[in-house]
């Protein structure tokens, strides 16, 4: 189990985790009523999200703000675009499936029924930051995605994990437009996907996956901009060379294969040494690696970060 350093829980964090608790039950009364399996972990399965937990000592951004200040072009570049749209194209068929393959030696198709089986679901609560220099705290529900890529018994020629994301032009109407080429792709090291902070995520504060946040499977790299988190994901490829992302296709210059958060490694149309938790007014400092370099800066030593940025 990770924990986060920190015990001196602000009140304010302290009223929204109540509210997020009292939520949760409910919805695990809810879902077993539906279900009509009164108790059955295996009818409301994102209530199992007991079995680890990391917890920050920052208050989460509201699920309003989570859910309707967005990135996710396949529904348009406006923030509000993907809350106003994608619930309204957008809802996944289950069971989604993502094809499993590439460089291991078990290729094979992960569904997403296996993914939320009871007891596999974890709370992590994680500090998110994208490039344009803002930032949340999400409760994200999900499972470190090391577990499930071992599965498929990676080779030694998995030097990179590759992620394709859902391009369907009738659901996802952005798609239509040349923004951005698709479908959406994003890459990590494998070390980077086997980190235990590198998540598989299928829901939030609690609940499935709103199909604006990415449903019902995405990436959660708390460490990276914003972008590396790739949303509904439809296939996970093991490769030896680093693959090329959309955002590294569409401006190479300001956007790497790494993408650390790196307050000294400035966008070229921002700066990134502060940030703008959604719902704060002042700025604050930005944090080497969103605040987990102890976790993580020994993934890049000797590694000269302004240049592989
Ligand atoms: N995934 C897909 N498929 N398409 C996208 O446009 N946008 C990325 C990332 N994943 C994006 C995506 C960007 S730029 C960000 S900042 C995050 O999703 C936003 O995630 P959130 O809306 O859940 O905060």
């Amino acid at each position: 189990m990770l924990l986060m350093k920190g015990s001196d829980t602000p009140s304010s964090e302290i009223t929204e985790r109540k509210l997020y608790l009292d939520r949760r039950r409910f919805l695990e009364l809810g879902a077993a009523a539906v279900f009509g399996v009164a108790g059955s972990a295996a009818a409301a399965p994102l209530a199992d999200v007991v079995k680890g937990k990391v917890i920050l000592d920052e208050s989460p951004t509201p699920l309003e703000a989570v859910t309707t200040y967005n990135n996710f072009y396949e529904f348009g570049t406006d923030k509000d675009d993907p809350a106003r749209l994608a619930p309204k194209t957008f809802t996944p068929l289950k069971p989604w499936t993502v094809a499993v393959e590439g460089e291991c030696a078990r290729p094979a198709t992960l569904d997403y029924l296996d993914l939320i089986r009871p007891n596999r679901l974890e709370e992590r609560i994680y500090r998110m930051r994208c490039v344009e220099a803002w930032s949340m705290v999400i409760p994200w529900v999900g499972v470190p995605l090391g577990e499930v890529l071992k599965r498929f018994e990676p080779t030694s020629r998995a030097k990179f994990v590759e992620f394709t994301t859902l391009a369907d032009p009738v659901r996802m109407p952005g798609v239509k437009s040349r923004v951005l080429e698709w479908p959406y792709v994003e890459g990590l090291r494998i070390d980077e996907a086997m980190h235990p902070l590198t998540l598989l995520a299928v829901g939030l504060y609690g609940e499935e996956l709103p199909p604006q946040n990415g449903a019902p499977i995405r990436l959660v790299v708390p460490w990276k901009y914003g972008f590396k988190s790739a949303k509904s994901i439809v296939r996970i490829r093991f490769v030896e060379q680093a693959p090329r992302s959309s955002w590294m296709k569409s401006a190479p210059r300001e956007y790497g294969f790494y993408s650390n958060v790196n307050p000294k490694v400035d966008h070229p149309r921002w700066s990134q040494g502060t940030e703008r938790r959604i719902g704060e007014f002042r700025r604050r400092p930005t944090l080497m690696f969103n605040g987990y370099a102890e976790q993580v800066a020994a993934l890049y030593s000797g590694m000269d970060l302004a240049k592989d940025f």
